[in-house]
């Protein structure tokens, strides 16, 4: 297969010492793919994996200042991080952060010139009245589609930690979308296993993958497309 953006986003799991542990197994992987891990924030170790690519899975818009609970590009820059998540529905669902604050970011990260993971998704409720596409659009109209470190994660938020991925059909037709809209690579989250990646990795540039890349023999069957 050519090469494809294959990211696990650790979310608020394991603390330091099992983060460094996964990672230096990890980085003994030989794959062609381009791996990614977003481990969370206070785990997050100096950027200098061979194989793999650490990003935040949050920041705020700020060098450093008064922003109480955040972190900033200052705690980034001590460990040579310049990827990072952008727009993850958990962040927009939980903690309200509406598409102005992920623009923000956007513009902010952008000026750094941070690869950055922008996702995108639709409720259920949008689905069902088939309106994804038209939302999906929306969500992007605020951050800049030709910028050249943007990487569009579609996540489809009815298939986010439900155990039911999106089928081929619906990723393929929202990825076609997605292209007419811009030249990034698009890649897709929402249950990805090792038993479905080979199929959704066939028909999108990536995968952005949560609970499965917690255990790291299923994440090591992803990389290498399969059981
Ligand atoms: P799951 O793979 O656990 O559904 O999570 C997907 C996700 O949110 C990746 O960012």
């Amino acid at each position: 297969m050519d090469e494809k953006i294959i990211a696990g986003n650790f979310k608020s799991n394991f603390n330091r010492k099992e983060t460094i542990s996964y990672l230096n197994k990890l980085n003994h992987i030989k794959t062609n793919h381009k791996i990614f891990i977003f481990p969370a924030i206070s785990s997050i170790v100096e950027n200098n994996f061979n194989n793999i690519t650490l990003g935040a899975q949050n920041c705020y818009f700020a060098q450093n200042g008064a922003f109480t609970g955040e972190i900033t590009l200052k705690h980034l820059e001590e460990f040579e991080i310049n990827t990072i998540i952008i727009g993850h529905s958990e962040r927009r669902n939980l903690f309200l952060e509406s598409d102005d604050i992920c623009a923000k970011k956007f513009h902010f990260f952008k000026e750094q010139k941070f690869c950055i993971f922008y996702c995108i998704g639709e409720s259920l409720e949008i689905r069902n009245s088939n309106k994804e596409l038209e939302f999906l659009k929306k969500q992007l109209e605020v951050i800049d589609l030709n910028y050249k470190n943007l990487i569009i994660a579609y996540e489809p938020i009815w298939a986010i930690g439900t155990g039911v991925n999106a089928e081929l059909n619906q990723i393929k037709d929202c990825i076609s979308y997605l292209k007419t809209l811009s030249k990034a690579p698009i890649i897709y989250g929402g249950s990805v296993n090792e038993d479905n990646a080979k199929d959704i990795l066939k028909i999108t540039d990536g995968i952005l993958v949560g609970n499965a890349s917690l255990n790291i023999n299923k994440f090591n069957h992803i990389i290498k497309e399969g059981k």
